[in-house]
């Protein structure tokens, strides 16, 4: 018998949304997907590191020198992540210090 993968779900707390997304979704478009703001300049390529968010709970990999070189080129603080960098593998929450709460 076959049953479906269970979706991830990524939550954003700070606006009361949270979307399920196909294990693997770049997070950079769970967050549009949920129709929320996200930061961008370079196309999802991993150069502007606009895109950074904080990761609330849940796990991500650990971070690959092309992302670290990204953040350091353009003086994003080491707590942040890239959002075009990460794909959705469990549950997440998110936040970005631009996403005002309740807006
Ligand atoms: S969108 Fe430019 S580094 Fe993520």
């Amino acid at each position: 018998m076959h049953y479906p993968a269970a979706m991830p779900v990524v939550r954003f707390p700070s606006r009361g949304l949270e979307i399920e997304v196909p294990p693997g979704t770049p997070l950079i478009e769970a967050i549009r997907g949920a129709g929320v703001p996200v930061a961008s300049s370079c196309g999802d390529e991993l150069l502007c590191a606009k895109c950074g968010v904080r990761i609330l709970a849940g796990s991500v990999p650990r971070e690959k020198p092309v992302e670290r070189r990204a953040k350091r080129r353009n003086r994003v603080p080491d707590e942040l992540r890239l959002s075009c960098a990460l794909r959705v593998r469990s549950d997440l929450s998110v936040g970005a210090d631009y996403w005002p709460s309740g807006a």
